[in-house]
């Protein structure tokens, strides 16, 4: 039997095979006709190189993979470009986080001078408004990636930086993380359905300061059990804030996370936690959400960190898809999350990341 040219419009009678995929041993199929007719198949044709199926833009990895529940990953589209004027962090070209590796953990960095406090208040108003943005344009149909898109430009046209890109090799702006998703879904192709829920997460990275929050919002009309779920998440997030001021355990948090949580019936995330942010996107302290935790450290003025609770309606383990991003409850039951950015001033709290008369309001 003749192998035919697989290049999408051509059908001639294939004469070669993609030297990288001989090379590789992948795509036993991926035959062309013509030098030519590969070359200008080359774009896509590339992506399996990198484990990406053309055919539907899935990744391989999930070839037999057992899901957890109903969700499936849409296609992804290519990495972002971000114009060279703007500041970038350090694992923007590489990925390596290299300030993050060499930070000493026992140290977490005091934000006192007011030009810092100010270069952090700017920063976080670009992060709300961007995900105001984002909120605005969730409804059914409209697609993950129209959203990371929308909130790309508009980071960008505060001449700032969308800190997910390229950190540890995430290749979108945002996350945004569907019913079972607990944390770290990567935008893709595939549009949002009335009764979904969607956490969209949004970090910015301007004037050498990142800052981090993220909310969970409905698709149209949602079940009951979803309400409960996003409005029980959404209070412990609330009551947390109020315990901070100077001289708090950061292992208090957790404490009061779950005064509210465990009456509800509801699950408390424990591999994911709240973090110094700042200079660095991810630092000291290390801010559990669930009690009794092991956390050190006391709360002291000039302290910027966040808090970002992740609630699951059934159990509280996760699991990992093969994109090696995907954090899914183990059970495939709904999960959701509330994020701020918090400044420890004099006698309190700063939510550096607040609500503004502008945001769209939430159903809680
Ligand atoms: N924004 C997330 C957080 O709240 C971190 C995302 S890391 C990424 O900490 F690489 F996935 F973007
Ligand atoms: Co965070």
């Amino acid at each position: 039997m003749d192998i035919n040219c697989c290049a999408p419009t051509c059908q001639k009678p294939a004469k070669m095979r993609c030297p990288i995929c001989i090379k590789n041993g992948i795509m036993p199929n991926s035959h062309y006709c013509s030098q030519e007719c590969f070359a200008s198949f080359f774009s896509v044709h590339k992506l399996v190189h990198n484990g990406i199926s053309p055919s539907n833009g899935v990744s391989s990895k999930f070839n037999n993979f057992k899901f957890t529940g109903p969700l499936r990953p849409g296609v992804v589209s290519p990495m972002a470009k971000v114009p060279d004027h703007i500041k970038k962090p350090d694992y923007a070209v590489s990925g390596i986080p290299v300030s993050e590796r060499n930070w000493d953990e026992s140290v977490i960095p005091k934000f006192e001078s007011e030009d810092d406090l100010k270069k952090l208040r700017a920063v976080a108003l670009i992060g709300r408004k961007a995900l105001d943005l984002g909120h605005s344009l969730v409804k059914p149909g409209v697609t993950t990636d129209a959203i990371n898109n929308a909130i790309h430009d508009f980071i960008i046209s505060q001449d700032a930086y969308p800190s997910p890109l390229n950190y540890r090799g995430f290749m979108k702006s945002i996350c945004s993380s569907v019913n079972e998703v607990i944390c770290h879904g990567i935008p893709d192709s595939r549009p949002l359905e009335e009764g979904d829920i969607v956490n969209i997460d949004v970090s910015v990275f301007k004037d050498g300061f990142h800052t981090d929050l993220n909310e969970t919002f409905p698709v149209g009309k949602i079940d009951a059990e979803s309400q409960r779920l996003i409005s029980a998440t959404y209070k412990s997030l609330e009551e947390a804030i109020k315990i901070c001021k100077p001289g708090v355990m950061y292992r208090r948090v957790g404490d009061r996370i779950g005064e509210v949580i465990t009456p509800e019936g509801f699950s408390i995330v424990r591999t994911y936690c709240g973090h110094g942010v700042g200079q660095l996107f991810h630092g000291p302290p290390n801010v559990s959400h669930y009690p009794r935790s092991k956390d050190v450290g006391i709360m002291q003025k000039g302290h910027v960190f966040t808090i970002e609770p992740m609630i699951n309606a059934g159990v509280f383990s996760d699991l990992t898809w093969p994109d090696e991003w995907t954090s899914v409850t183990k059970d495939g039951k709904r999960s959701a999350q509330f994020e701020h950015t918090l400044l420890i001033t004099d006698d309190g709290v700063e939510v550096l990341t607040k609500r503004l008369e502008s945001s769209p309001p939430l159903s809680l």
